[in-house]
């Protein structure tokens, strides 16, 4: 099988032996992996297999006990990473009592940028509709939105997502997808997080991780034919059943 050549571009994201311990949990145990720049990055694996942790070592909120994590060349967490690099969590700040325009103003303002970005970035997640609503009226979806027009402030060289499209529907799913491919268009890196393996499909890389191993590092067409298999689900599925039996 010939492999397809990528271009020499240095990565945007390098991990070298990262050990991480959260409470009792060793989390990792000597994590090695590279995310290529330019590129859509989807960081794949189950529930609790360290997708979020390895984020916050990216975004330089998570100690680590020992390893190397940089990005763009620098230590995770260096002060010249904070206009370069955008994070939108899990669980994060937006201010309910606020209204969708004024967090994003209020973000904006903090990120030095001029107030015309407030209306570029909700147009971008599709809240131009819902601007001047309080953002602790919306629904989940909608207030998933807000994180990520805030995310979108400014023009990070890196933006990594944990988890954006948790409780959107499929259209919103879909046109959120086509964001991430646009950004990537105009030379963006984005790393995604998702459990939703169909959401594979839509990137150009894919890191597979499972009780904070990497099992595979890969690309959507790659996968299926690694695995036989007709869906990302179903192959990531037979990448999980390899992993187990060689783990015994
Ligand atoms: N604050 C914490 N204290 C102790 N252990 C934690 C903490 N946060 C996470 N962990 C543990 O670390 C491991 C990795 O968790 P992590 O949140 O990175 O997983 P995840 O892949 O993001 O999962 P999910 O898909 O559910 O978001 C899990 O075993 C989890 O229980
Ligand atoms: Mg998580």
């Amino acid at each position: 099988m010939t492999e397809t050549v990528q271009p020499a571009r240095p990565p945007i994201v390098s991990v070298r032996g990262l050990k991480v311990k959260r409470g009792r949990v060793q989390v990792f145990d000597g994590l090695d992996l590279t995310v290529g720049s330019g590129r859509l990055t989807g960081l794949l694996g189950p529930s609790g297999s360290g997708k979020s942790t390895l984020i916050r070592a990216i975004v330089g909120l998570q100690r680590i006990q020992a390893g190397q994590v940089e990005v763009a060349g620098l230590p995770a967490g260096h002060p010249d990473l904070r206009h370069r690099l955008a994070y939108s969590s899990q669980a994060d700040g937006v201010y309910l009592d606020l209204t969708v325009a004024q967090n994003v103003a209020y973000f904006t303002r903090l990120a030095g940028r001029p107030a015309s970005e407030v209306e570029r970035v909700i147009e971008a997640v599709d809240l131009s509709g819902q601007a001047q609503r309080l953002a602790g009226r919306l629904s989940g979806g909608q207030l998933r939105r807000v994180s990520l027009a805030v995310a979108l402030i400014g023009a990070p060289q890196l933006i990594v997502l944990d988890e954006p499209t948790v409780g959107l529907d499929p259209v919103l799913r879909v046109r959120l997808w086509d964001l991430f491919t646009r950004l990537t268009a105009q030379g963006v890196s984005l790393i995604v997080s998702s459990h939703v393996m169909d959401e594979a499909s839509r990137c150009d890389d894919l890191l597979l991780l499972r009780q904070g191993r990497l099992v595979a590092a890969t690309d959507p067409v790659r996968l299926l034919a690694q695995t036989g298999q007709p869906d990302a689900e179903r192959a990531f599925l037979e990448l999980i059943r390899r992993d187990q039996a060689a783990a015994r």
